[in-house]
């Protein structure tokens, strides 16, 4: 028997049994005439006791134990005389009768601990390493609850697991696809799924009628914190369903799991259109823990000669509460911050509303204090606020400001990762035009309904057509998306057409799912959650990497296994991929 006991588990009522417990060792101290060692397992840690008085024979051993060795200790628990009240064991060590190597380890290359020395690349290349760490590892086992959470809820909801085939033809959601070459079928590829989205309305045609699925998609684009070009969805799809009955049933769930997972009541989720959410945060993504909504206060500027607001299409506002104790170096900084290419802001106007009820502005030259009151009034600013103005072209300004409330509210301590605001945007355009390629691109998918009452506009002014399509957005991120699906032969090849298919690419891409619509398709509609968004949310990290268990790094890459890497010739004529020589 290798263990009686995990190192998390012995408490003061343990006192006196005699344990096996078997573990890394995570450290040693060694003093005069005593050392200790940190035995490590999943649970926990438990210190392991040598001395000169009760088993001086087993004190050299202990000492030449190096870190991360795996070890077995047999000994008695005992009460600490110098007690930890930081781990849940630390009342207790164990007076070693016993000790066996199990194996030995090299120097691991970095500390195993919670703040560790080790880099992200070193980290990485020694995942299994940094797995060990207490506090990656708990990011797992976050993740675990929250599958289990997630299968509990649609288990009792009727739905089943269904798996979906890996080597595919290409999905249509928008990124490029990883392709797979076939060597019993050499010149042809699979692709790999960027989504099961086809797979699970055919589900919907064969009668399934509710399905899920945790499931690995695959995306070939640019990688940021919360993507990975492989992630996991919480997939779903339901029959006979309006887009009401897919917020309630999926508002549920994430209710259940806030619940189930943090102990938290997240109340009802608001739902904002997608207009909604570009007029007054300039994002179909608002991050709605704090308010600071846009203003727009364009024709309260025009006609005083400030060339620049007079050039502008649109003036916005946003007033920072208390903010106007800010310095001229804060704002100095901020005017900088906003320049930058990545926001691209030509400048930054501001409006101090004093304390004592007068107004200072970077425009007093152009505008009056009365001038500067209306605006602040239409602000709704109180004294002590801070307004920040931006201008330029609608869509422009409304992105850069979106930026700068998001900076603000992260300088102003707004966005408190203990806090959960969710709500659905709703109401997304179908359409949006490509102006690069001279064409219309579905904003969801080309499988995504558009309301019924906006359907006569497919032939008159598509860019107007809203979608049945939905997002749920917590605390500034997309966690999940979806649509009511066209499930009409002739609507979708209309579809298929207004986003410039000919008929005969149609069917050579999704003449599967045009033929099955042949036969019965139900209406139906579905969405899909970012899983590792979730238990990032969930665990109030910033990115998705340590919520799986081995993530590719910004470039793609896998450092532990080096991968992608180059295959010989051999295999890649076997494969039929032509060999560059
Ligand atoms: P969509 O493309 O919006 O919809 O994806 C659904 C959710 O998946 C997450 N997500 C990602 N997470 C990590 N890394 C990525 N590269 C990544 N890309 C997307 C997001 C997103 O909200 N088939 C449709 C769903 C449907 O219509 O039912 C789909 O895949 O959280």
């Amino acid at each position: 028997m290798y263990r009686s006991h995990t190192c998390g588990e012995l408490r003061i009522e343990h006192v006196g049994q005699t344990v096996t417990l078997s573990g890394w060792v995570a450290k040693r101290r060694d003093f005069g005439s005593l050392s200790f060692i940190d035995l490590r397992d999943r649970y926990g840690i438990t210190q392991l006791s040598f001395n000169e008085e009760y088993n001086k024979d087993l004190l050299e051993q202990a000492r030449s134990l190096g870190r991360e060795f795996v070890i077995q200790a047999i000994g008695k628990v005992t009460e600490r005389s110098n007690k930890n009240t930081k781990i849940p064991t630390g009342e207790v060590e164990i007076i070693v009768e016993q000790l066996n190597i199990l194996n030995i380890s090299l120097t691991p290359p970095f500390t195993i601990e919670e703040d560790t020395d080790g880099g992200d690349d070193i980290r990485m290349q020694y995942r299994y390493l940094d797995l060990r760490r207490d506090n990656v590892r708990q990011n797992l086992v976050l993740r675990h609850q929250v599958a289990k959470a997630v299968r509990k809820y649609l288990d009792e909801k009727e739905f089943i697991e269904v798996e979906t085939p890996v080597l595919i033809k290409s999905t249509p959601e928008g990124a490029r696809d990883f392709v797979v070459p076939s060597r019993m079928n050499q010149g042809q590829f699979y692709a790999l799924p960027q989504s099961p989205q086809t797979f699970k309305q055919l589900l919907m045609v064969s009668g399934f009628d509710r399905y899920y699925q945790i499931v690995k998609c695959f995306r070939d684009e640019d990688l940021r914190a919360d993507r990975q070009p492989e992630f996991t969805q919480i997939d779903c799809e339901m029959s006979f369903v309006e887009q009401e009955d897919i917020l309630n049933l999926f508002e549920g769930m994430v209710q259940h799991l806030f619940k189930e997972v943090k102990g938290l009541d997240i109340g009802t989720l608001p739902r904002m259109t997608f207009d909604d959410a570009m007029r007054l945060y300039g994002n179909d993504k608002p991050d709605i823990r704090f308010g600071m909504q846009f203003q727009y206060i364009t024709e309260l500027t025009k006609g005083k000669n400030f060339p620049v607001f007079e050039a502008a299409e649109t003036v916005l506002a946003i007033c920072a509460t208390g903010c106007a104790t800010y310095t001229r170096k804060q704002l100095d900084e901020l005017t900088d911050w906003v320049k930058r290419p990545q926001i691209g802001a030509k400048g930054l106007v501001y409006v101090f509303c004093n304390a004592d009820g007068t107004y200072k502005s970077s425009v007093d030259k152009f505008y009056s204090p009365d001038d500067l009151k209306q605006w602040a009034t239409q602000c709704n600013a109180q004294p002590g606020d801070l307004l920040l103005l931006l201008c330029g072209d609608t869509k422009a300004v409304q992105k850069q400001m979106s930026e700068l409330r998001l900076e603000m509210g992260l300088r102003m301590g707004l966005r408190k990762k203990d806090e959960f605001k969710a709500l659905w945007v709703i109401d997304f355009p179908l359409l949006e035009f490509d102006d690069e390629n001279q064409r219309w691109h579905a904003m969801h998918h080309p499988f995504t309904s558009p309301k019924p009452e906006d359907i006569p506009m497919l032939d008159t002014d598509p860019g107007a057509i809203r979608a049945n399509a939905y997002d749920m957005v917590i605390n500034g991120v997309e966690v999940g998306g979806g649509s009511i699906r066209i499930f009409n032969k002739e609507l979708q090849a209309k579809m298929f057409k207004i986003l410039g298919f000919t008929e005969e690419d149609a069917r050579y891409q999704f003449g599967f799912l045009m033929n099955a619509f042949e036969y019965g398709a139900p209406p139906h509609g579905g969405l899909a959650f970012g899983f590792d968004r979730l238990c990032s949310l969930f665990g109030g990290a910033d990115g998705i990497r340590d919520f799986i268990a081995f993530p590719k790094n910004n470039q793609g890459r896998d450092v532990m296994i080096d991968a992608p890497s180059v295959i010989d010739d051999k295999q890649l004529k076997e494969l039929g991929v032509n060999v560059n020589s």
